[in-house]
Protein backbone atom coordinates (compact mmCIF):
# COMPACT_ATOMS: atom_id res chain seq x y z
CA UNK A 1 0.00 0.00 0.00
CA UNK A 2 2.76 2.28 -0.34
CA UNK A 3 2.65 2.30 -3.63
CA UNK A 4 0.55 5.04 -3.76
CA UNK A 5 3.00 7.48 -1.83
CA UNK A 6 6.57 7.08 -3.87
CA UNK A 7 6.60 10.04 -6.95
CA UNK A 8 9.85 9.65 -9.53
CA UNK A 9 12.08 12.82 -8.74
CA UNK A 10 11.85 16.12 -10.58
CA UNK A 11 9.61 17.44 -13.79
CA UNK A 12 9.74 16.72 -16.96
CA UNK A 13 8.53 19.50 -19.81
CA UNK A 14 6.02 17.92 -22.32
CA UNK A 15 8.24 19.01 -25.26
CA UNK A 16 10.68 16.54 -24.21
CA UNK A 17 8.29 13.16 -24.77
CA UNK A 18 9.13 10.40 -25.85
CA UNK A 19 6.80 7.76 -28.04
CA UNK A 20 6.56 5.08 -30.28
CA UNK A 21 2.85 5.64 -31.00
CA UNK A 22 2.50 8.43 -34.24
CA UNK A 23 4.94 9.71 -36.41
CA UNK A 24 4.03 12.53 -38.42
CA UNK A 25 6.68 14.28 -40.72
CA UNK A 26 5.09 18.17 -41.42
CA UNK A 27 7.26 18.80 -44.42
CA UNK A 28 6.60 15.38 -46.02
CA UNK A 29 3.06 15.55 -44.94
CA UNK A 30 3.04 11.89 -43.75
CA UNK A 31 1.18 10.31 -41.02
CA UNK A 32 1.95 6.81 -39.56
CA UNK A 33 0.28 4.76 -36.50
CA UNK A 34 2.72 2.44 -34.97
CA UNK A 35 4.67 2.59 -38.06
CA UNK A 36 1.84 1.87 -40.66
CA UNK A 37 0.92 4.57 -43.23
CA UNK A 38 -2.57 6.59 -42.22
CA UNK A 39 -3.76 5.69 -45.95
CA UNK A 40 -3.36 1.78 -45.63
CA UNK A 41 -5.12 2.18 -42.33
CA UNK A 42 -7.90 4.69 -43.57
CA UNK A 43 -8.54 2.60 -46.57
CA UNK A 44 -7.64 -1.52 -46.09
CA UNK A 45 -9.09 -1.18 -42.41
CA UNK A 46 -11.42 -0.29 -40.12
CA UNK A 47 -11.27 1.90 -36.78
CA UNK A 48 -10.87 -1.09 -34.23
CA UNK A 49 -8.30 -2.72 -36.34
CA UNK A 50 -6.71 0.82 -35.84
CA UNK A 51 -7.75 1.22 -32.51
CA UNK A 52 -6.51 -2.02 -31.12
CA UNK A 53 -3.38 -1.11 -33.22
CA UNK A 54 -2.51 1.57 -31.36
CA UNK A 55 -3.28 0.13 -27.92
CA UNK A 56 -1.71 -3.68 -28.62
CA UNK A 57 0.85 -2.71 -30.94
CA UNK A 58 -0.13 -4.89 -33.68
CA UNK A 59 -3.07 -5.29 -36.17
CA UNK A 60 -5.53 -7.87 -34.90
CA UNK A 61 -5.72 -11.22 -36.70
CA UNK A 62 -9.25 -11.89 -37.11
CA UNK A 63 -9.80 -13.93 -34.20
CA UNK A 64 -8.24 -11.15 -32.17
CA UNK A 65 -10.63 -8.47 -33.98
CA UNK A 66 -13.55 -10.69 -33.57
CA UNK A 67 -12.90 -10.45 -29.36
CA UNK A 68 -12.27 -7.13 -29.67
CA UNK A 69 -15.61 -6.27 -31.15
CA UNK A 70 -17.17 -8.39 -28.58
CA UNK A 71 -15.60 -6.85 -26.21
CA UNK A 72 -16.41 -3.24 -27.30
CA UNK A 73 -19.91 -4.13 -28.18
CA UNK A 74 -19.99 -6.14 -24.33
CA UNK A 75 -18.79 -2.63 -22.46
CA UNK A 76 -20.72 -0.41 -24.81
CA UNK A 77 -23.86 0.04 -22.14
CA UNK A 78 -23.42 2.85 -18.93
CA UNK A 79 -24.50 2.47 -15.35
CA UNK A 80 -28.07 3.52 -15.45
CA UNK A 81 -26.75 6.24 -12.81
CA UNK A 82 -25.74 8.25 -14.99
CA UNK A 83 -28.78 8.83 -16.26
CA UNK A 84 -29.54 11.32 -13.50
CA UNK A 85 -26.40 13.45 -14.82
CA UNK A 86 -27.33 13.52 -18.20
CA UNK A 87 -30.91 15.25 -16.36
CA UNK A 88 -29.28 17.64 -14.51
CA UNK A 89 -27.94 19.47 -18.11
CA UNK A 90 -30.36 22.22 -19.03
CA UNK A 91 -32.29 21.59 -22.87
CA UNK A 92 -29.57 22.16 -25.53
CA UNK A 93 -26.74 22.31 -23.74
CA UNK A 94 -23.61 21.66 -25.81
CA UNK A 95 -22.92 17.90 -26.12
CA UNK A 96 -19.40 18.48 -25.60
CA UNK A 97 -20.15 19.66 -22.39
CA UNK A 98 -22.19 16.63 -20.90
CA UNK A 99 -19.83 14.42 -22.57
CA UNK A 100 -16.71 15.92 -20.56
CA UNK A 101 -18.99 15.71 -17.33
CA UNK A 102 -19.33 12.61 -18.21
CA UNK A 103 -16.71 10.63 -18.71
CA UNK A 104 -15.44 12.13 -15.78
CA UNK A 105 -18.06 10.98 -13.94
CA UNK A 106 -17.28 7.42 -15.00
CA UNK A 107 -14.05 7.49 -12.97
CA UNK A 108 -16.30 7.31 -10.01
CA UNK A 109 -17.84 3.50 -11.21
CA UNK A 110 -14.12 2.23 -11.22
CA UNK A 111 -11.27 1.43 -9.28
CA UNK A 112 -9.92 3.51 -6.77
CA UNK A 113 -7.33 5.58 -8.98
CA UNK A 114 -4.74 4.71 -6.95
CA UNK A 115 -4.63 1.04 -7.22
CA UNK A 116 -4.39 1.19 -11.39
CA UNK A 117 -1.04 -0.13 -12.26
CA UNK A 118 -0.99 -3.42 -14.12
CA UNK A 119 -0.96 -3.96 -17.88
CA UNK A 120 -4.53 -5.91 -17.77
CA UNK A 121 -6.12 -3.03 -15.59
CA UNK A 122 -4.62 -0.66 -18.45
CA UNK A 123 -6.56 -2.62 -21.00
CA UNK A 124 -9.88 -2.52 -19.17
CA UNK A 125 -9.71 1.03 -18.36
CA UNK A 126 -8.83 1.71 -22.16
CA UNK A 127 -11.38 -0.87 -23.79
CA UNK A 128 -14.14 0.21 -21.18
CA UNK A 129 -13.77 4.04 -22.80
CA UNK A 130 -13.48 3.25 -26.07
CA UNK A 131 -16.70 1.32 -25.89
CA UNK A 132 -18.80 3.67 -23.67
CA UNK A 133 -17.90 6.96 -25.11
CA UNK A 134 -20.03 6.39 -27.89
CA UNK A 135 -22.91 5.65 -25.83
CA UNK A 136 -22.68 8.70 -23.44
CA UNK A 137 -21.77 10.96 -27.16
CA UNK A 138 -25.32 9.61 -28.53
CA UNK A 139 -26.95 9.61 -25.03
CA UNK A 140 -25.79 13.48 -24.57
CA UNK A 141 -27.12 14.40 -28.05
CA UNK A 142 -30.36 12.82 -27.38
CA UNK A 143 -31.01 14.04 -23.92
CA UNK A 144 -29.57 17.94 -25.29
CA UNK A 145 -32.58 17.61 -27.77
CA UNK A 146 -35.33 16.11 -25.62
CA UNK A 147 -35.00 12.79 -27.65
CA UNK A 148 -35.60 9.64 -25.62
CA UNK A 149 -32.42 7.74 -25.97
CA UNK A 150 -31.45 4.66 -27.39
CA UNK A 151 -29.92 2.24 -25.85
CA UNK A 152 -26.91 0.16 -28.16
CA UNK A 153 -28.03 -2.77 -30.13
CA UNK A 154 -25.31 -5.26 -29.93
CA UNK A 155 -25.84 -6.78 -32.93
CA UNK A 156 -24.77 -3.94 -34.81
CA UNK A 157 -20.65 -2.68 -35.51
CA UNK A 158 -18.91 -0.56 -33.51
CA UNK A 159 -19.49 2.51 -35.90
CA UNK A 160 -22.93 1.63 -37.19
CA UNK A 161 -24.27 1.55 -33.74
CA UNK A 162 -23.06 5.20 -32.98
CA UNK A 163 -25.07 6.36 -35.88
CA UNK A 164 -28.15 3.90 -34.41
CA UNK A 165 -27.94 5.22 -31.32
CA UNK A 166 -27.91 9.22 -32.72
CA UNK A 167 -30.52 8.80 -35.40
CA UNK A 168 -33.30 5.63 -34.47
CA UNK A 169 -36.47 6.34 -33.13
CA UNK A 170 -39.12 3.80 -30.95
CA UNK A 171 -41.46 4.29 -33.96
CA UNK A 172 -39.61 4.62 -37.43
CA UNK A 173 -36.75 2.36 -38.98
CA UNK A 174 -34.09 3.93 -39.80
CA UNK A 175 -31.62 3.57 -42.48
CA UNK A 176 -28.11 3.58 -42.45
CA UNK A 177 -26.27 3.21 -45.82
CA UNK A 178 -22.77 1.25 -45.97
CA UNK A 179 -21.27 4.57 -47.63
CA UNK A 180 -23.03 6.62 -44.70
CA UNK A 181 -21.44 3.79 -42.01
CA UNK A 182 -17.82 3.87 -43.52
CA UNK A 183 -17.36 7.37 -43.99
CA UNK A 184 -17.63 7.74 -40.64
CA UNK A 185 -15.70 5.07 -39.67
CA UNK A 186 -12.72 6.84 -41.87
CA UNK A 187 -13.56 9.58 -39.67
CA UNK A 188 -13.03 8.07 -36.81
CA UNK A 189 -9.63 6.05 -38.24
CA UNK A 190 -7.99 9.54 -39.54
CA UNK A 191 -8.98 11.55 -36.00
CA UNK A 192 -7.26 8.11 -34.07
CA UNK A 193 -4.17 9.60 -33.06
CA UNK A 194 -1.70 12.21 -33.69
CA UNK A 195 1.50 12.58 -31.71
CA UNK A 196 1.37 15.34 -28.95
CA UNK A 197 -1.37 17.80 -30.07
CA UNK A 198 -3.10 20.14 -27.61
CA UNK A 199 -5.70 17.75 -26.57
CA UNK A 200 -2.95 14.67 -26.22
CA UNK A 201 -0.74 16.83 -24.29
CA UNK A 202 -3.57 17.45 -21.57
CA UNK A 203 -4.08 13.60 -21.21
CA UNK A 204 -0.46 12.69 -20.92
CA UNK A 205 -0.12 16.11 -18.38
CA UNK A 206 -3.12 14.38 -15.84
CA UNK A 207 -1.37 10.93 -16.43
CA UNK A 208 1.74 12.33 -15.12
CA UNK A 209 0.34 13.40 -11.81
CA UNK A 210 -1.17 10.23 -11.36
CA UNK A 211 -4.60 11.46 -12.10
CA UNK A 212 -7.66 9.22 -12.96
CA UNK A 213 -7.41 7.97 -16.22
CA UNK A 214 -11.09 8.74 -17.41
CA UNK A 215 -10.51 12.28 -15.44
CA UNK A 216 -7.45 12.72 -18.25
CA UNK A 217 -9.66 11.66 -20.95
CA UNK A 218 -11.84 14.31 -19.42
CA UNK A 219 -9.49 17.00 -19.80
CA UNK A 220 -8.68 15.99 -23.26
CA UNK A 221 -12.17 16.38 -24.51
CA UNK A 222 -12.02 19.73 -22.50
CA UNK A 223 -8.98 20.90 -25.03
CA UNK A 224 -10.03 19.55 -27.83
CA UNK A 225 -12.97 21.80 -27.76
CA UNK A 226 -11.61 24.62 -28.29
CA UNK A 227 -12.47 26.39 -32.24
CA UNK A 228 -8.72 26.24 -32.55
CA UNK A 229 -8.39 22.81 -32.21
CA UNK A 230 -11.08 19.58 -32.13
CA UNK A 231 -14.21 22.52 -32.19
CA UNK A 232 -12.48 23.95 -35.53
CA UNK A 233 -14.58 21.93 -37.87
CA UNK A 234 -17.82 23.23 -36.53
CA UNK A 235 -16.50 26.23 -37.05
CA UNK A 236 -15.90 25.51 -40.12
CA UNK A 237 -19.22 25.00 -40.93
CA UNK A 238 -20.57 28.00 -39.06
CA UNK A 239 -18.00 30.22 -40.91
CA UNK A 240 -19.43 28.54 -43.89
CA UNK A 241 -22.63 29.29 -43.29
CA UNK A 242 -21.91 32.81 -42.28
CA UNK A 243 -20.42 33.78 -45.61
CA UNK A 244 -22.95 32.42 -46.95
CA UNK A 245 -22.89 33.16 -50.87
CA UNK A 246 -20.19 32.54 -53.66
CA UNK A 247 -20.84 36.19 -54.24
CA UNK A 248 -19.01 36.72 -50.93
CA UNK A 249 -15.86 34.82 -50.12
CA UNK A 250 -13.43 37.41 -52.01
CA UNK A 251 -14.42 39.88 -49.14
CA UNK A 252 -13.87 36.77 -45.98
CA UNK A 253 -10.35 35.85 -48.29
CA UNK A 254 -9.42 39.60 -47.40
CA UNK A 255 -10.05 39.58 -44.28
CA UNK A 256 -8.11 36.37 -43.44
CA UNK A 257 -5.26 38.03 -45.36
CA UNK A 258 -5.10 41.13 -43.20
CA UNK A 259 -2.79 41.38 -40.59
CA UNK A 260 -4.66 43.96 -38.41
CA UNK A 261 -7.85 42.08 -39.09
CA UNK A 262 -7.74 38.67 -36.01
CA UNK A 263 -10.65 36.73 -38.71
CA UNK A 264 -8.96 33.53 -39.57
CA UNK A 265 -9.79 31.28 -42.17
CA UNK A 266 -11.44 27.93 -40.29
CA UNK A 267 -10.18 24.73 -41.64
CA UNK A 268 -6.83 26.23 -42.80
CA UNK A 269 -3.00 25.86 -41.49
CA UNK A 270 -1.82 23.30 -38.67
CA UNK A 271 1.03 23.67 -36.30
CA UNK A 272 2.93 21.00 -37.80
CA UNK A 273 2.11 20.68 -41.79
CA UNK A 274 3.51 22.47 -43.53
CA UNK A 275 2.51 20.65 -46.25
CA UNK A 276 -1.00 18.88 -47.22
CA UNK A 277 -2.49 17.18 -43.82
CA UNK A 278 -2.18 13.59 -45.34
CA UNK A 279 -5.63 12.72 -43.89
CA UNK A 280 -6.95 16.42 -45.72
CA UNK A 281 -5.95 14.60 -48.93
CA UNK A 282 -8.38 11.32 -47.54
CA UNK A 283 -11.19 13.22 -46.46
CA UNK A 284 -11.65 15.41 -49.40
CA UNK A 285 -11.88 11.99 -51.86
CA UNK A 286 -14.64 11.00 -49.35
CA UNK A 287 -16.36 14.44 -49.39
CA UNK A 288 -16.46 14.56 -53.33
CA UNK A 289 -17.94 10.67 -53.33
CA UNK A 290 -20.19 11.82 -50.70
CA UNK A 291 -21.33 14.62 -52.08
CA UNK A 292 -22.12 13.04 -55.38
CA UNK A 293 -23.68 9.83 -53.60
CA UNK A 294 -25.68 11.95 -51.91
CA UNK A 295 -26.51 14.11 -54.36
CA UNK A 296 -25.72 17.54 -52.37
CA UNK A 297 -26.38 20.45 -54.80
CA UNK A 298 -25.70 23.21 -51.77
CA UNK A 299 -24.41 26.96 -51.56
CA UNK A 300 -22.31 25.58 -48.75
CA UNK A 301 -20.30 23.20 -50.78
CA UNK A 302 -20.02 25.84 -53.53
CA UNK A 303 -18.68 28.72 -51.11
CA UNK A 304 -15.95 25.82 -49.84
CA UNK A 305 -15.02 25.17 -53.33
CA UNK A 306 -14.09 28.61 -54.18
CA UNK A 307 -12.54 29.05 -50.79
CA UNK A 308 -10.63 25.98 -51.46
CA UNK A 309 -9.50 26.92 -55.22
CA UNK A 310 -8.72 30.16 -53.98
CA UNK A 311 -6.57 29.53 -51.02
CA UNK A 312 -4.57 26.69 -52.63
CA UNK A 313 -3.24 28.71 -55.74
CA UNK A 314 -3.28 32.40 -53.04
CA UNK A 315 0.34 33.83 -52.42
CA UNK A 316 -0.55 34.28 -48.90
CA UNK A 317 -1.40 30.85 -48.12
CA UNK A 318 1.33 29.28 -50.07
CA UNK A 319 3.71 31.14 -48.38
CA UNK A 320 2.38 30.54 -45.49
CA UNK A 321 1.63 26.57 -45.71
CA UNK A 322 -1.78 27.24 -45.14
CA UNK A 323 -3.49 24.02 -46.45
CA UNK A 324 -6.93 22.72 -45.81
CA UNK A 325 -6.69 20.28 -43.12
CA UNK A 326 -8.60 17.70 -41.30
CA UNK A 327 -11.49 20.02 -39.99
CA UNK A 328 -11.68 21.39 -43.39
CA UNK A 329 -13.25 18.42 -45.22
CA UNK A 330 -14.70 16.72 -41.78
CA UNK A 331 -17.13 19.32 -41.16
CA UNK A 332 -18.57 19.18 -44.70
CA UNK A 333 -18.89 15.55 -44.69
CA UNK A 334 -20.67 15.24 -41.06
CA UNK A 335 -23.06 17.88 -42.63
CA UNK A 336 -23.85 15.12 -45.29
CA UNK A 337 -24.31 12.47 -42.43
CA UNK A 338 -26.92 14.54 -41.41
CA UNK A 339 -24.31 14.92 -38.37
CA UNK A 340 -24.92 18.07 -36.56
CA UNK A 341 -22.34 20.92 -35.84
CA UNK A 342 -22.66 20.97 -32.14
CA UNK A 343 -21.78 16.67 -32.31
CA UNK A 344 -18.97 17.59 -34.80
CA UNK A 345 -16.15 18.20 -32.11
CA UNK A 346 -18.11 14.67 -30.38
CA UNK A 347 -17.31 12.76 -33.76
CA UNK A 348 -13.80 14.04 -32.98
CA UNK A 349 -13.39 12.81 -29.40
CA UNK A 350 -14.81 9.01 -30.55
CA UNK A 351 -11.93 9.20 -33.06
CA UNK A 352 -9.33 10.44 -30.71
CA UNK A 353 -10.09 8.50 -27.83
CA UNK A 354 -8.27 5.19 -28.46
CA UNK A 355 -4.97 7.81 -29.03
CA UNK A 356 -5.52 9.65 -25.82
CA UNK A 357 -5.56 6.70 -23.89
CA UNK A 358 -3.01 4.97 -25.77
CA UNK A 359 -0.59 7.18 -25.07
CA UNK A 360 -1.76 7.83 -21.03
CA UNK A 361 -0.97 3.59 -21.00
CA UNK A 362 2.84 4.38 -23.00
CA UNK A 363 3.20 6.76 -20.22
CA UNK A 364 2.15 4.58 -17.81
CA UNK A 365 4.72 2.24 -18.62
CA UNK A 366 7.52 4.18 -18.91
CA UNK A 367 10.15 2.84 -16.03
CA UNK A 368 9.77 6.76 -14.40
CA UNK A 369 6.87 8.72 -14.66
CA UNK A 370 8.01 12.71 -14.02
CA UNK A 371 5.35 14.99 -13.10
CA UNK A 372 4.94 17.82 -16.19
CA UNK A 373 6.06 20.93 -15.53
CA UNK A 374 7.46 23.32 -18.29
CA UNK A 375 8.85 25.85 -17.36
CA UNK A 376 8.31 29.75 -18.66
CA UNK A 377 10.36 32.82 -19.75
CA UNK A 378 9.56 35.67 -17.15
CA UNK A 379 8.85 39.10 -18.65
CA UNK A 380 7.47 40.28 -15.34
CA UNK A 381 8.82 43.43 -13.25
CA UNK A 382 12.09 42.82 -11.09
CA UNK A 383 12.14 42.25 -7.81
CA UNK A 384 10.60 45.72 -6.48
CA UNK A 385 9.46 44.79 -2.91
CA UNK A 386 9.81 47.75 -0.60
CA UNK A 387 12.97 47.56 1.79
CA UNK A 388 10.71 48.42 4.90
C1 LIG B 1 -6.39 20.38 -35.39
O1 LIG B 1 -1.95 19.68 -33.39
C2 LIG B 1 -2.68 18.86 -34.03
O2 LIG B 1 -2.22 17.82 -34.48
C3 LIG B 1 -4.10 19.27 -34.18
C4 LIG B 1 -4.94 18.36 -35.04
C5 LIG B 1 -5.06 16.99 -34.41
O3 LIG B 1 -5.30 16.04 -35.16
O4 LIG B 1 -5.00 16.89 -33.16
O5 LIG B 1 -4.36 18.24 -36.33
C6 LIG B 1 -6.36 18.91 -35.22
O6 LIG B 1 -6.49 21.06 -34.40
C7 LIG B 1 -6.22 20.98 -36.77
C8 LIG B 1 -6.20 22.55 -36.74
C9 LIG B 1 -7.65 23.03 -36.67
N1 LIG B 1 -7.70 24.50 -36.43
C10 LIG B 1 -8.11 25.33 -37.39
O7 LIG B 1 -8.43 25.01 -38.54
C11 LIG B 1 -8.23 26.79 -36.91
C12 LIG B 1 -7.69 27.74 -37.99
N2 LIG B 1 -6.24 27.57 -38.06
C13 LIG B 1 -5.44 28.35 -37.22
O8 LIG B 1 -5.88 29.14 -36.26
C14 LIG B 1 -3.95 28.04 -37.25
O9 LIG B 1 -3.60 27.76 -38.53
C15 LIG B 1 -3.49 26.94 -36.33
C16 LIG B 1 -3.86 27.26 -34.93
C17 LIG B 1 -4.09 25.64 -36.73
C18 LIG B 1 -1.99 26.85 -36.48
O10 LIG B 1 -1.47 28.05 -36.11
P1 LIG B 1 0.11 28.31 -36.22
O11 LIG B 1 0.87 27.20 -36.84
O12 LIG B 1 0.52 28.78 -34.86
O13 LIG B 1 0.16 29.42 -37.27
P2 LIG B 1 0.57 30.84 -36.86
O14 LIG B 1 -0.44 31.32 -35.88
O15 LIG B 1 2.03 30.82 -36.50
O16 LIG B 1 0.37 31.63 -38.23
C19 LIG B 1 1.39 31.69 -39.21
C20 LIG B 1 0.87 32.72 -40.21
C21 LIG B 1 0.36 33.99 -39.52
O17 LIG B 1 0.48 35.03 -40.47
P3 LIG B 1 1.79 36.03 -40.34
O18 LIG B 1 1.82 36.49 -38.88
O19 LIG B 1 2.97 35.15 -40.71
O20 LIG B 1 1.51 37.13 -41.32
O21 LIG B 1 -0.25 32.16 -40.91
C22 LIG B 1 -1.41 32.93 -40.62
C23 LIG B 1 -1.11 33.71 -39.34
O22 LIG B 1 -1.89 34.89 -39.29
N3 LIG B 1 -2.50 31.97 -40.43
C24 LIG B 1 -3.72 32.12 -40.97
C25 LIG B 1 -4.43 30.96 -40.59
N4 LIG B 1 -3.65 30.17 -39.83
C26 LIG B 1 -2.46 30.81 -39.73
N5 LIG B 1 -4.27 33.11 -41.75
C27 LIG B 1 -5.56 32.92 -42.12
N6 LIG B 1 -6.30 31.82 -41.80
C28 LIG B 1 -5.78 30.84 -41.04
N7 LIG B 1 -6.51 29.76 -40.72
Amino acid sequence: ETGMFTFDRGYTSTASCRSKITYIDGDKGKLMYRGYDISYLATKKTFLDTAYLLLNKELPTKEELDSFKEEMAKRSFIHEGMKKLFDSFVDQAHPMAILSAGVSALSTFYFDHLDIDSPEEYMEMANRIIAKIPTIAAFSYRYSNGLPIIYPDLQKGFTENFLYMMRAYPHKHVDLTAIEIKALDTIFTLHADHEQNASTTAVRNLGSTHAHPYAAISAGIGALWGRAHGGANESVIRQLEMIGTVDRVDEFIARAKDKDDPFRLMGFGHRVYKNFDPRAKILKKIRDELIEELGIDSELVAVANKIENIALNDEYFISRNLYPNIDFYSGLILQALKIPKDMFAVIFVIGRTPGWISQWIELKEQETIKIARPRQLYLGPDDRTPIH
